[in-house]
């Protein structure tokens, strides 16, 4: 596996890559890999001859209340894992090498990023946007990869690339979990043992969402009304949102009518987890 810094020597592979014909895939990160990452790849994988991976840890889309500093990083182990799982190249920016003197360019996908996360995290998904854009041009990839459990970053992006006429396939991979359900995430490595054990009931919540929704029940205040009471029984510190939205829109739905989302963002101790469930309306 190669490591790269420049911009300049990843377009130099890229534009080889393409050069002899093959197809190349990119897979964007922060690093602090994990399981969910790794299956990220595999699936970059399969659909291509040539995996890029970057890690870069992207201060734009931090808010200055959020601990960019604290951010998790290992480089070492990250790239021993990326060794393992084959990936060809792992592009690792300089932050001033990306955001150069002088920048000042941002990408706002506007509705998208508005709702759910785009809430509580204002800028959040135009420093997400913005990055991935960069990186998109430098790496010139035929594929992306992103994460089914970011569901909102994925539909900002599959709306920028859309919007942008940019020529790339968005491929959305599943939501990778551990033993009990709980959806992997950096974020889990801040859970105390008993926090851990309790944040399994987000993923116990979706199946009875899910559940509830096959059986009928259309009406999104009453299975929302269900889901908090079954996760307050867990004990979180606290929750952000649970919401019913239409699953290309992002925008809350009365009634599930449509191919619709449930999303969810809770604390348990300080961490902030997110998941989420495709809701496909009852047909009798
Ligand atoms: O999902 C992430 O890790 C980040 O938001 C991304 C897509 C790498 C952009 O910084």
């Amino acid at each position: 596996m190669k490591a790269l810094q420049s911009i300049q020597d990843i377009q130099n592979w890229s534009q080889a890559c393409k050069k002899n014909g093959h197809k190349v895939s990119f897979v964007p990160t922060m690093g602090f890999l994990h399981e969910g990452h790794l299956s990220l790849i595999r699936l970059a994988k399969k659909n291509s001859d040539q995996v890029c991976v970057s890690i870069f840890v992207n201060p734009l889309q931090f808010a200055t209340h959020e601990d960019l500093d604290a951010y998790p990083q290992d480089l070492r182990k990250d790239f021993a894992l990326l060794e393992k799982e084959g990936a060809d190249v792992v592009f690792v920016p300089k932050p001033k090498e990306i955001y150069q003197q002088g920048f000042q360019t941002k990408v706002d996908v506007t509705e998208l990023s508005k709702n759910l996360c785009g809430k509580s995290r204002p800028g959040h998904f135009e420093g997400v946007a913005t990055v991935v854009l960069k990186l998109f041009n430098i790496v010139q990839p035929d594929l992306a990869v992103f994460g089914d459990k970011d569901f909102q970053q994925k539909r900002v992006i599959e709306r920028m690339v859309e919007d942008l006429h940019l020529n790339l396939k968005i491929l959305g991979a599943p939501i990778g979990r551990e033993y009990d359900g709980l959806a992997m995430s950096s974020r889990n490595m801040y859970l105390s043992s008993e926090d851990r054990e309790n944040a399994s009931v987000l993923y116990r919540s979706l199946q009875l969402a899910k559940e509830r929704v096959e059986k009928g029940q259309m009406q999104s205040s009453s299975i929302i009304a269900a889901v908090r009471e079954f996760i307050e029984r867990a004990h979180p510190t606290g929750i952000d949102y649970i919401q019913i939205c239409d699953a290309k829109s992002l925008k809350d739905v009365v009634q599930i009518k449509t191919e619709s989302v449930l999303c969810l963002a809770v604390y348990f101790g300080k961490a902030r987890l997110i998941d989420n469930v495709i809701l496909e309306p009852f047909q009798q």
